[in-house]
């Protein structure tokens, strides 16, 4: 078997059906033993991951790419990835971007742990969304603030530099470690992960619980190196890597 490079989201993706999640960690063990590393990619920051960590039975990934792509650690006592940080400073002002989202009243911050240098974080209500986003980013644009918007399971919106999401992080520590985006697996649920999806020709599991924007990002840009599983979570996961034959 080739070493592959397996990513996954983590909430309503690798978490959330205990017995599947536990029967994963298995083939991690054994793809590991071959050389394969396993890489966690979540919306949480490190600290968030850690209260995760202490109530799932996560194992100790390989390497965590946290806050939605804007935190490369290799080590989960380290600081983050200093050359991928520098990257995220391009055209990155975050004083200017809070200043414009002060003029939106349904923006609400979400916890101080979630905020950082390169992430601005706010909880967003579906019904909202609709008027709120191509005027956030109209107001962005007129700013000259050249950002993303990233809206996940209609009710988490992250404003991030232009180079950050997860999709761009996986790239990068894809070409540190060395894989092949054929060797690469991604798994996602949620809007956050599209960019997962959307980068390259990594094989791409979507798990069956996958949020409406996921599901529509798929019907809009079919691929048969994705796979939208029937299963939910860790179990949609075991069904994609099957599907895939890698299991
Ligand atoms: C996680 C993060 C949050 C982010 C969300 C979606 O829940 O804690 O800050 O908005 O993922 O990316
Ligand atoms: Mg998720």
């Amino acid at each position: 078997m080739t070493p592959i490079l397996f990513v996954t989201d983590l909430d309503h993706t690798l978490v959330g059906d205990d017995f599947a999640h536990e029967e994963l960690n298995e083939w991690f063990q054994q793809t590991r033993s071959t050389g394969s590393k396993i890489v966690y990619s979540t919306g949480r920051s490190l600290i968030r991951y850690q209260e995760l960590a202490a109530e799932a039975p996560l194992i100790e990934p390989d390497l965590l790419i946290a806050s939605v792509g804007t935190a490369i650690y290799s080590r989960l006592d380290g600081a983050p990835d200093l050359e991928w940080q520098k990257k995220l400073t391009v055209g990155w002002n975050r004083d200017r971007v809070m200043a414009v989202t002060a003029h939106f009243s349904d923006l609400v911050l979400q916890a101080e742990t979630e905020q950082s240098d390169f992430k601005a974080s706010f909880f967003l209500t579906e019904e909202a969304a609709i008027e709120l986003l191509p005027q956030l980013d109209y107001q962005l644009k007129q700013q000259e603030l050249d950002v993303q918007l990233i809206y996940s399971s209609g009710r988490d919106l992250d404003i991030l530099p232009r180079h950050a999401n997860k999709g761009s992080a996986l790239t990068f520590v894809r070409q540190t470690l060395g894989f092949a985006p054929e060797q690469t697996i991604v798994c996602g649920d949620s809007g956050n992960d599209i960019a997962l999806f959307a980068v390259g020709s990594e094989r791409g599991i979507m798990v069956g619980n996958a949020q409406p924007e996921l599901r529509s990002w798929h019907r809009d840009h079919p691929a048969p190196h994705h796979y939208l599983a029937k299963s939910y979570c860790a179990a949609g996961i075991l069904e994609g890597l099957e599907y895939f034959g890698f299991r």
